[in-house]
C-alpha cells in the first residue's frame, strides 16, 4: 500500500477505533475492536492481535486471524523484544531477526507495539504480522501508536 494511500485510510480507522473505544473504558473489549477493525481495513495485516503480560509471561488475548502460539517464551521474539525495549520495533523480514518466534510459517514481516496503562507501564503488545516483506514503516509506527494510547484513556 503506498504511504499516501496508507495514511488516509488510518485517518478513518482512527476515527472509527475512537467513536467505538468510548463506548466502554473496558481494556479488554477495546483492544478485541481493534484487533478487528485493524484486521478486516488493512489487506496486508494477516494476523492481528494483543499478548497480555501476566506474572513475566506474554500470554496470547484477542486475536484475528490464524491460531497463534499461545504462550511466548522469556525474552525469545519480537514481542519480547519490544518489551525489553520499550519501543515499537518493525520487522521488515522476520528470518533475518534472531530468535523470531514463527506461529505462522507463512509470515514475513511484523510490528510490534507496547501497550502502556495509564501510569505508564506495559501491560500488552500489539502485534501485526504480514505475508510480505517491509510491509511496515513509520506511517504505522505513529498510527498504531496512536492508537493502542486509547486502550486506557
Ligand atoms: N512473532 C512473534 C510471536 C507472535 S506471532 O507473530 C502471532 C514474536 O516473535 O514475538
Amino acid at each position: 500500500m503506498n504511504t499516501e494511500k496508507k495514511e488516509e485510510r488510518y485517518k478513518r480507522v482512527l476515527k472509527q477505533i475512537e467513536d467505538l473505544t468510548n463506548k466502554t473504558k473496558d481494556p479488554l473489549a477495546r483492544m478485541s475492536t481493534i484487533a478487528a477493525v485493524l484486521h478486516h481495513k488493512f489487506e496486508y495485516f494477516s494476523w492481528t492481535g494483543f499478548y497480555r503480560l501476566v506474572n513475566d509471561d506474554l500470554i496470547v488475548s484477542c486475536y484475528q486471524g490464524s491460531v497463534a502460539c499461545l504462550v511466548l517464551p522469556k525474552n525469545t521474539g519480537v514481542c519480547w523484544e519490544a518489551i525489553n525495549r520499550k519501543e515499537t520495533i518493525i520487522v521488515p523480514d522476520v528470518h533475518k531477526f534472531p530468535n523470531h518466534i514463527a506461529c505462522d510459517s507463512r509470515s514475513k514481516s511484523e510490528i510490534v507495539v507496547p501497550v502502556k496503562n495509564s501510569v505508564g507501564e506495559i501491560t500488552a503488545v500489539l502485534d501485526v504480522d504480514s505475508k510480505e516483506l517491509n510491509s511496515f514503516d513509520e506511517v504505522d509506527v505513529e498510527n498504531l501508536e496512536k492508537i493502542v494510547a486509547l486502550i486506557y484513556q
